[in-house]
C-alpha cells in the first residue's frame, strides 16, 4: 500500500490514485474552456484579445486566425474599451452655435470633439463651414451609430469621421480647434495631454467645464431656457506652458 519516494518520504497507492484523478479532472476542464475565454472581460473584445495573445508572446493576428469566424467577429466587435468617463448629455443647439462661433472656423481647420455623442458638433462644423473637416472620439459605439447617420443624413460624411476610442488615449494631434463638454475633473486630467500633443495656436473651447488652474482667455455665456451655459475658450500657447 505504501510506496518509498527516493527522498524517503512516502505516498500511499490510494493518495496517488486521488492525485491522478485530480490531474484527469483539470486536464477535462481545461479542454473544456471554451477557445478565447481568457479574453472575455467588460468590454473586452479585440483590445483584450490581443492583450492575451501578447501575453502569450503571440501575435493578436495569429491568434485571430485560430478562431473560428464567429468567435473571431465576438472577439473583433466594437464594444466600449471601458465605461465611459461621463454620460452622454447633448449641447443644446445655440450653445454648439456660439462654440463653433467661438471656434472661429475657416479653410483648413480641423475640428476634434472630444468625447462626441450624437456627433452634433463635428455634423454642424462641417455643414457649416466649407473646407472644413471634423473628427468625433467616443467611447461609445452606440453613439458612433448614431452620429455616423446623422452626418450621412447631413451629406457631410465625407468630411466628418468618428472613432471608437478613448478621449484619453487618442491622437489628435491634427487638430486646429478641440470642443469639449465634459466635467471640471476630465478636463484637468486631459490638460497634459492637450498641452503636449496640439500644436500652440491650437484653440480649446469648453462648454460648461474650466480647466483647472488655467485661465480661459474668454468667456461666454449662452442664454438657455431660464438659465444659462458657459462657454470658455483658450489657445495653445507658445512653448505650451499655460499663465495662471
Ligand atoms: C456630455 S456628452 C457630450 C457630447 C457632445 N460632445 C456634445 O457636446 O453634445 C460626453 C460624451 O463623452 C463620451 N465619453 C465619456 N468618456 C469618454 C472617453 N473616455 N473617451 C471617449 N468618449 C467618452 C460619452 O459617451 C458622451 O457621449
Amino acid at each position: 500500500m505504501r510506496d518509498e519516494l527516493k527522498d524517503g518520504s512516502s505516498l500511499s497507492s490510494a493518495s496517488c490514485l486521488a492525485v491522478s484523478r485530480v490531474a484527469l479532472l483539470c486536464c477535462l476542464m481545461l479542454a473544456c474552456v471554451p477557445e478565447g475565454f481568457a479574453g472575455a472581460e467588460p468590454g473586452g473584445g479585440a483590445a483584450s484579445l490581443a492583450r492575451v495573445a501578447t501575453a502569450k508572446g503571440k501575435s493578436p493576428s495569429r491568434a485571430a486566425a485560430r478562431l473560428s469566424p464567429q468567435r473571431r467577429r465576438v472577439a473583433q466587435s466594437k464594444k466600449p474599451a471601458r465605461k465611459p468617463d461621463v454620460i452622454f448629455v447633448p449641447t443644446p443647439t445655440e450653445t454648439v452655435e456660439e462654440m463653433l462661433r467661438l471656434a472661429a472656423l475657416k479653410e483648413g481647420d480641423v475640428l476634434y470633439d472630444l468625447g462626441s455623442g450624437d456627433g452634433r458638433i463635428p455634423i454642424t462644423a462641417a455643414e457649416r463651414h466649407a473646407g472644413v473637416r471634423a473628427v468625433g472620439i467616443e467611447i461609445d459605439p452606440e453613439l458612433i451609430k448614431v452620429a455616423e447617420e446623422g452626418a450621412r443624413r447631413a451629406g457631410v460624411s465625407d468630411r466628418v469621421r468618428f472613432r471608437q476610442e478613448d478621449l484619453f488615449r487618442a491622437d489628435f494631434r491634427e487638430a486646429t480647434v478641440v470642443t469639449l463638454y465634459l466635467s471640471d475633473r476630465l478636463n484637468v486630467l486631459l490638460r497634459p495631454k492637450l498641452l503636449r500633443e496640439l500644436r500652440p495656436g491650437t484653440r480649446i473651447i469648453s462648454h460648461d467645464f474650466r480647466m483647472g488652474v488655467w485661465k480661459p482667455e474668454q468667456t461666454v455665456r449662452v442664454p438657455w431656457k431660464s438659465l444659462y451655459r458657459t462657454v470658455y475658450v483658450w489657445t495653445v500657447p507658445k512653448g505650451r506652458r499655460i499663465g495662471r
